[in-house]
Parts: structure tokens; C-alpha cells; sequence
């Protein structure tokens, strides 16, 4: 029986595996974790992250192929194919802070790896890692390898959080980057065939280490430059009148351009697009390529405008001040049907509130209040390492409530805030909700979910991104 061990039970790695081990009966497959809480959770009823069918496909295959277990060095020594699945943070210190990819998890996890395995091992990158980790990989296992023969795959994950299960079981491809050796091709072919089990061969796209790599940082930037581009539209259009999803949907039409992708928001988020990006800048800067550098900067800068602009929009809407304000905030996470929140412009948007002094009622349906108040009281990058390494709160956040219920989020506040898609916003009473507001009662709607038009009805002033602006917004001053 061939057995895998995926070392990293995290957004990746967890459902990844659960689909391989459910798809493939005849593999055992195990994944380890050094958090032992998080191993705990695998192995209980209620899992560590929140995915749309992630419960039932673990609870078909858990304690038959498929088990979560801390012991990491035990299933690494069993393993024919070990993943790799570990925290690939931002570096905080040194050379490319901010920009470059902190290998320590990686580096260590290779070194475990070494140590422990009796017998040849293909090892597979799972983790979005800058192009030519592979090599340094490579060269870590080779240089302590004991005689025993380790093949490096590149094999990028592309699935999106909230859509994982799906997109795992009908992939649009599936990537397997190795060397083009005998040893090499014999390994892609040993990968080929567990995903041969449920994808269609000719989704199955092998190329040479570098160029899987590469492919993994390329697609994310080219999805994060389609939104950046549709935002940068958004604030067009509220510039000169005209509606971003009549243009979206115009410019969507054309078959070489496609609708996907498309939905002007208050800023991506998420663990990928603005890190693989970072990564992308600091390749380009290492191969003496600053234009090219500068060029997918202009994404993040974009993206960063959008977030201080809805700031901007939401103070200059109240008077040029939200100063001891209550503002509810509906919706945490990056994105809906997840409760993570790397990256989640919410985090910037809270922020920025809470520097002019704002008072926020916070709800998100599946965003504990715990990581809440983690994510708006640490630095930037700190989030991405694994929870016991994180650094230890700096200071509270005294102004910031986290509640259970949109109704008592926005009961007495002056203002709402949608960051987040979640379908249950859609279908508030917004009539209850407005009587239960000060006056004047603003929504300020960062994701395009509501029906603007009703809610004006109903008395709120409406902002929505990229659209026509309401004539007390047209009236406040410009923002920047
Ligand atoms: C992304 C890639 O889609 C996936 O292929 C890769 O493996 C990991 O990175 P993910 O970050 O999980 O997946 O979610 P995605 O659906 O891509 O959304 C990312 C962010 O972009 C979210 O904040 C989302 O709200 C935002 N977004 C997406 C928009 O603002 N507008 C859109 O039209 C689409
Ligand atoms: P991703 O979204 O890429 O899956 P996560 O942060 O959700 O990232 O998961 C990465 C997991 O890897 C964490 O649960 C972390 O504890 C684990 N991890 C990091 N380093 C190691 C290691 N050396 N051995 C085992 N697990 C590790």
C-alpha cells in the first residue's frame, strides 16, 4: 500500500489530503502537525477551519486512510511520498523583509525529513514557495541524504478557500513540476497516478521544477491584477458617474477577457495573492528586472488605495469625523464561507477606523472573537507564523466589540460597513436595522451585496463601491 504523509494540517494541507484519502482508498494517508491542538481538532468533531464540505469527507475516510497525528517523525520514516505543507510567512527581518519568502518552516521541515527517512522518498512541494525553493530543498536532503535517493516535486495548490472541496474534487488542472531526469519523470509519474484517480489525464500538466513554480506565483498575480484593475475602474467611476458592474459586465463579454474575477470590492485578501506577489517583486529584483518589479508593485499599491479609500469615504460621509463613533462592521474573514482572515482588508479597514477613534461593533459569522482581536492588535506579517510562535498581544483593543449577531452590531451605531460577501447579509431586515440607527444612518456597502436602491428607500445614505454616488456623498469632500 503506498502511503503519503503531508506535513501541515493547515488550509492546504487538511482538505487536500481528506480528498486524496477519499478519492484513493487503496493509499494511507496521514498528516502531521507540530500543533498539537490543531491535530487534536483534525481528530474531533469540530475541525480547525471551516470549509464547505470538508466535515463529510473527513468523516468518510478519518480512522480508515486517512489520520491526523502529531507524530511527526514516526508517519515522515513510513512515508513513500511526503507534501509539504508548512507557514510560508512574509520575512519581518533581513535581506527582502517584506517581500521575500521565510523559509525557516520549510527548511526545517527538510531537515526533519533527512534525519528521520530509511528508504528513497519523493518529497512534494505543496506550500506556495518562491521559485527555486525546490532546488535549495534539493540540495538540504542530497547534501544529508545517507545514500538514500529523494526526488523534488513542485506540485502548487490552487484552490480557493470556501470553494476548497469543490475545487479539489474538479480541478482545472492539476501542475507537477520535476526534474527531467529518469528518476525524475519516474517520481511524476508516481504523483501522476494518485491524482489519476479522479482527474482526467489531460488535466494533469507535468513541466520542469521551476516552471510549476513559477506558474503557482504567475496565476495568483494575474487573478489579484484582474481585481486591482476592476478597483482602480471603481474609483473612476464613482469619479464620473458611471456603474463598475455595468462596465465589469460589459467588459466581461468579451470572450478573451472572461467574466470571472471581475467584482470590484473594498480589496482582495487571503494568504496567497498579496505574498505571492511580494515574492514576485523580490524574484524580479534579484534578476535585475526593476520594471518588471515595479509593474505587479502597482497591484498591491492599488489594492492598498482601495482599502484607504473606503476609510477615506467612510469618514468624510460623517461629517470628516468618526471620532467616538459607533460603527458596526458586518463581516470579518477575506472572503465568505471561511473564517480565515490573513490578509482580510477588514483588518486594514478596522484599523484605520480605530485611528480616527472609531467605536466598532464587529460580526462575522464564523471569525472568533480571539483571533479578532489578535489580527487588530499584532503587526502585519506576525499572523502568518504558527499561533504558539506568534508574538504575545502589544496592547488590547478597548474599542473594539466583537458580537454575535448583525442585529446587535448595528443596534445604536451611526454607521455599517459590509466586508465580507457572507449570503446571510443579504437578506438582513434592513427596516429593523434602520430604526435601530442614529440619524443619519449610513451603509457603507464594500462588497455589492445589497440592493442600494432599497435601502435608500428605507432612509440610509448608500455607498457602494463604483457606483453612482448618492447626493449627500457627492457633497462631502472629495476623498483622496
Ligand atoms: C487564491 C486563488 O484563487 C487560488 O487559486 C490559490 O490557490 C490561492 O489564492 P483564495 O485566496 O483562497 O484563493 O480566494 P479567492 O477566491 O481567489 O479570493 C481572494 C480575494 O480576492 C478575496 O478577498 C476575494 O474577496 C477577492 N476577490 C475575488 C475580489 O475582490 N473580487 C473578485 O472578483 C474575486
Ligand atoms: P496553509 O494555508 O499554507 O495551509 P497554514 O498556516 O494553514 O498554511 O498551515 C501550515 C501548518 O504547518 C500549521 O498548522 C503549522 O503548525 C504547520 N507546520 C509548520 N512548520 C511545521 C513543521 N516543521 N512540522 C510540522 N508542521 C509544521
Amino acid at each position: 500500500m503506498v502511503k503519503i504523509c503531508c506535513i501541515g494540517a493547515g488550509y492546504v494541507g487538511g482538505p487536500t489530503m481528506a480528498v486524496i484519502a477519499l478519492k484513493c482508498p487503496s493509499i494511507e494517508v496521514s498528516v502531521v502537525d507540530i500543533s498539537v491542538s490543531r491535530i487534536t481538532a483534525w481528530n474531533s468533531d469540530q475541525l480547525p477551519i471551516y470549509e464547505p464540505g470538508l466535515d463529510d469527507v473527513v468523516k468518510r475516510c478519518r480512522g480508515k486512510n486517512l489520520f491526523f497525528s502529531a507524530e511527526v517523525e514516526k508517519h515522515v520514516s513510513e512515508a513513500d511520498i511526503i507534501f509539504v505543507s508548512v507557514n510560508t510567512p512574509t520575512k519581518t527581518r533581513g535581506l527582502g523583509a517584506g517581500k521575500a519568502a521565510d523559509l525557516t518552516y520549510w527548511e526545517s521541515a527538510a531537515r526533519m525529513i533527512a534525519d528521520v527517512s530509511k528508504n528513497d522518498k519523493i518529497v512534494v512541494e505543496k506550500s506556495t514557495v518562491p521559485v527555486k525553493t525546490a532546488e535549495a530543498i534539493e540540495k538540504i536532503l542530497t547534501h544529508n541524504s545517507k545514500g538514500i535517493n529523494y526526488q523534488i516535486l513542485s506540485n502548487p495548490e490552487f484552490l480557493a478557500e470556501g470553494t476548497a472541496i469543490q475545487d479539489l474534487f474538479h480541478p482545472d488542472r492539476v501542475l507537477i513540476g520535476g526534474r527531467d531526469t529518469p528518476e525524475g519523470q519516474k517520481a511524476i509519474q508516481a504523483l501522476k497516478e494518485v491524482y489519476a484517480h479522479w482527474v482526467p489525464e489531460d488535466r494533469i500538466i507535468c513541466t520542469n521544477l521551476w516552471s510549476a513554480e513559477l506558474s503557482k506565483l504567475a496565476a495568483n498575480a494575474f487573478l489579484a491584477q484582474r481585481i486591482s484593475s476592476v478597483n482602480a475602474m471603481s474609483a473612476l467611476c464613482e469619479a464620473t458617474g458611471a456603474d463598475v458592474t455595468q462596465v465589469a459586465n460589459a467588459v466581461g463579454k468579451d470572450a478573451r477577457i472572461g467574466p470571472k474575477f471581475l467584482n470590484a470590492s473594498v480589496g482582495f485578501g487571503g494568504s496567497c495573492f498579496q505574498k505571492d506577489i511580494f515574492n514576485l517583486i523580490y524574484i524580479c529584483e534579484c534578476n535585475g528586472l526593476p520594471e518588471v518589479a515595479n509593474y505587479w508593485k502597482q497591484v498591491i499599491k492599488v489594492n492598498d488605495y482601495q482599502k484607504s479609500r473606503f476609510v477615506n469615504r467612510i469618514v468624510s460621509s460623517m461629517f470628516n469625523t468618526v471620532s467616538g463613533k459607533k460603527i458596526a462592521i458586518l463581516g470579518f474573514a477575506f472572503k465568505k464561507d471561511t473564517g480565515d482572515t490573513r490578509e482580510t482588508p477588514a483588518i486594514d479597514v478596522c484599523k484605520g477606523l480605530l485611528g480616527d477613534n472609531a467605536h466598532l461593533s464587529i460580526y462575522d459569522p464564523q471569525v472568533t472573537q480571539e483571533q479578532i482581536q489578535k489580527d487588530l492588535s499584532m503587526e502585519k506579517f506576525d499572523l502568518d507564523h504558527p499561533t504558539h510562535l506568534q508574538p504575545m498581544s502589544p496592547y488590547g483593543t478597548k474599542q473594539v466589540n466583537v458580537v454575535w449577531d448583525a442585529y446587535e452590531a448595528t443596534k445604536g451605531a451611526h454607521g455599517l460597513c459590509i466586508l465580507t460577501e457572507w449570503d446571510e447579509f443579504k437578506t438582513l431586515d434592513f427596516k429593523m436595522i434602520y430604526d435601530n440607527m442614529q440619524k443619519p444612518a449610513f451603509v457603507f456597502d464594500g462588497r455589492n451585496i445589497v440592493d442600494a436602491e432599497k435601502l435608500r428607500e428605507i432612509g440610509f445614505i448608500v455607498y457602494s463601491i463604483g457606483k453612482p454616488l448618492d447626493a449627500w456623498l457627492n457633497d462631502m469632500p472629495a476623498v483622496a
